[in-house]
């Protein structure tokens, strides 16, 4: 078999057989395929898409580049998490201590930034000392000993999707609905847990950019969860807009800090209870949404949620002082405002622009080797429907280079469109696929 012929089959519109996809998978984990040839492929795939039949396959082949975890040891109904990815999505930091507070073991497997988006692994590491490298062994002590874990693939879980995953990052194939759906499964699959919550972004934030090609991605990754026999359930939510305020590292970690502390942001807040509720219900610890939502609420004004994030910090090796003392992550040099040259109702705000902003302030990787300066970011004063006046503050920069952050001022002005008429807050939950 040959490489070439795969990427002419792929040009020409043929569908690959299993051979060919668990040939083309096999020989890049091994490092015998280039790079080069795996992005023509790519890119064929992203111009001719591939059968229910084909994603299937390539989920499978990447499940089984590496190891599949055995989570047995650990009692209950494991439950994983996975979004999509968007801009300010910090729903993994508040959402996992939140429903492992109330007895939902969770075995979270997470990534870095990809593209515009952040990565829930980048995150974490603002706490100093954070391991985010856990061996299989930890990674179930962990769950076992205090309900929940989130690791990194570790060089041997879905090695197949770690590479694809970088290079697709850089080379513009990340936003087509069969590269994504085996992306994630092939994780949530090899991870090993029973019961997968997906939360699938819609909007110009989000990988797929309209309603219809959400739900497609959606029931994809449910129907591949279903043939793999794993309870799957999808929340489509949206990202025409950043989630909550802050879009950065260490300041989308003081969000959620402050989410647990019952002060965060009523948008992220419908995120987290909506997936919350899904794995509680999926766990067996709740009958249903209403009953799911007041256990989130008595967990998080009982303070139960936010210890359970500094256990789960402290047992990860960060420091867990961090968790009720947010004021001691590290500050940026400048904290500059962006200021509104008109008055109006918060009409538009592109967040994939939002979220190259913040890459531009450092916050997110430009190349597979770039390294991210955790400290940076923007916190979105103004959402849709908010009223604004010339001069007030649309949102605050915080950098540590006054060039670039010159260069997010102009790309944050370009993202906001106003009207003269009031706006409506846009709904945050588009729908569930079971
Ligand atoms: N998250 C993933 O894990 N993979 C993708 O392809 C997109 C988002």
């Amino acid at each position: 078999m040959r490489m070439y012929d795969l990427i002419m089959k792929k040009k020409l519109n043929q569908e690959l057989s299993t051979e060919e996809i668990n040939y083309f998978i096999n020989e890049y984990t091994k490092d015998a395929i280039p790079d080069y040839q795996v992005s023509a492929l790519l890119m064929a795939i992203c111009f001719n898409g591939m059968s229910k039949r084909e994603t299937l396959d390539l989920t499978i082949a990447m499940r089984d580049s590496g190891d599949v975890l055995d989570l047995s040891r650990i009692n209950g109904i494991k439950v994983d998490k996975h979004s999509t990815g968007g801009v300010g999505d910090k729903t993994s930091l508040a959402l996992t201590p939140l429903v492992a507070s109330l007895g939902v073991p969770v075995a979270k497997l997470s990534g870095r930034g990809l593209g515009h988006t952040g990565g829930t692994i980048d995150k974490l590491e603002s706490f100093p000392g954070f391991s985010t490298g856990l061996t299989d062994e930890e990674f179930v002590e962990n769950i076992n000993t205090i309900g929940v874990a989130i690791t990194s693939q570790t060089a041997n879980l879905a090695p197949a999707d770690k590479k694809l995953y970088a290079l697709r990052d850089v080379t513009a194939t990340v936003n087509q609905i069969s590269l994504i759906a085996s992306s994630i499964m092939s994780k949530k699959l090899a991870a090993g847990s029973d019961a997968i919550v997906l939360d699938v972004k819609t909007g110009n934030g989000a990988f797929m950019k309209t309603l219809e090609d959400s739900q497609a991605l959606a029931k994809e990754m449910v129907s591949i969860g279903k043939l793999a026999k794993k309870t799957t359930i999808a929340v489509v939510t949206d990202m025409d807009q950043p989630l909550g305020k802050a879009v950065g590292n260490a300041i989308e970690v003081k969000e959620a800090i402050n989410t647990l502390n019952g002060q965060g942001p009523e948008d992220f807040k419908e995120v987290v209870y909506a997936l919350g509720a899904q794995m509680l219900i999926a766990a067996g610890k709740a009958r249903d949404a209403k009953e799911a939502n007041a256990m989130m609420d008595e967990s998080i004004s009982s303070g139960r949620a936010l210890n359970k994030l500094a256990e789960f910090v402290k047992a990860q090796g960060g420091d867990e002082s961090y968790v009720y003392h947010p004021e001691k992550f590290t500050k940026t040099t400048y904290e500059i405002p962006v200021i509104s040259r008109e008055d109006g109702y918060v009409k538009r705000i592109l967040a994939e622009n939002i979220g190259i902003a913040c890459m531009t302030l450092g916050g997110g990787r430009e190349t597979k080797d770039s390294v991210i300066d955790l400290a940076v970011g923007i916190v979105m004063d103004k959402k849709i429907g908010d009223k604004v006046k010339k001069g007030d503050t649309l949102a605050t920069i915080y950098a540590n280079d006054q060039e670039k952050a010159n260069k997010a001022v102009d790309m944050i002005l370009e993202s906001y469109e106003f009207s003269k008429e009031c706006i409506a807050v846009p709904k945050v939950i588009k729908g569930v696929i079971d």
